[in-house]
């Protein structure tokens, strides 16, 4: 008989924790849907869908600029399917940038199409925004890359979604200054 309680006891503490880690799990799979790319079947392709900043978001460029100075790219999940299909950058696009030093992590850009304007804001890692508005200072530097749509990185984009790897490319100018536009046409 006390086998017997002992065996329902155990039976009950196993159910109630894999039950507990079975709602958490469904919970951030449905809190944040990540874009399945149809070029998939590249084991990189895991790491270019990620969960990060609250959204499910594609990781498709690596920028590395002079010095010990690196940007990465993202853009949110569901305009990167709109991308794939139309080849365009959609209303509502979020694009996230990354910025490194080496292993250290600094602020983090974004820019938000808004009625085909661009919006911008930055945020600490740790503490995701994405209130946006007009800044002239961001929107005067990127009109360089009106043939992209004022998104310097939008070649990068479209060959990642492509091909199902994020795409790595070297710009040899300190962190904000461009290259030529033909560096971010990628490899
Ligand atoms: C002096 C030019 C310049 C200014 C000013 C500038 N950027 Fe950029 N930005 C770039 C360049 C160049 C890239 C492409 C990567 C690289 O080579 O650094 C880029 C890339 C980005 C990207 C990735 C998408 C893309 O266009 O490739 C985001 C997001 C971004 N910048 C946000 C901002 C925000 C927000 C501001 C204003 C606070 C800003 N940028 C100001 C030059 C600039």
């Amino acid at each position: 008989m006390n086998y017997m309680k002992l065996f329902i006891i155990i039976s009950m503490i196993v159910g109630f924790v894999s039950f507990a880690a079975s709602c958490s799990k469904s919970g951030l799979d449905e809190d944040i849907p990540v874009f399945e790319n149809p070029n998939s079947g590249n084991s990189q392709d895991t790491a270019m869908y990620v969960s990060k900043y609250g959204k499910g978001l594609v990781y498709y460029a690596e920028v590395d600029k002079a010095g010990n100075y690196f940007r990465r790219m993202f853009i949110d999940s569901a305009s990167a399917r709109i991308v794939s299909t139309t080849g365009t950058l959609p209303a509502e696009a979020l694009l996230v940038l990354e910025t490194w030093f080496g292993n250290d992590q600094s602020t983090v850009y974004i820019r938000q199409k808004k009625e085909n304007e661009w919006h911008s804001n930055s945020f600490s890692p740790s503490n995701p925004v994405y209130q946006v508005g007009l800044t002239a200072s961001c929107n005067s530097c990127h009109a360089t890359a009106s043939v992209t749509d004022d998104a310097f990185t939008f070649p990068l984009l479209k060959k990642a979604l492509a091909r199902g790897a994020v795409q790595k490319i070297t710009c040899n100018q300190a962190s904000f200054t461009p290259c030529d536009l033909s560096v971010y046409e990628g490899n």
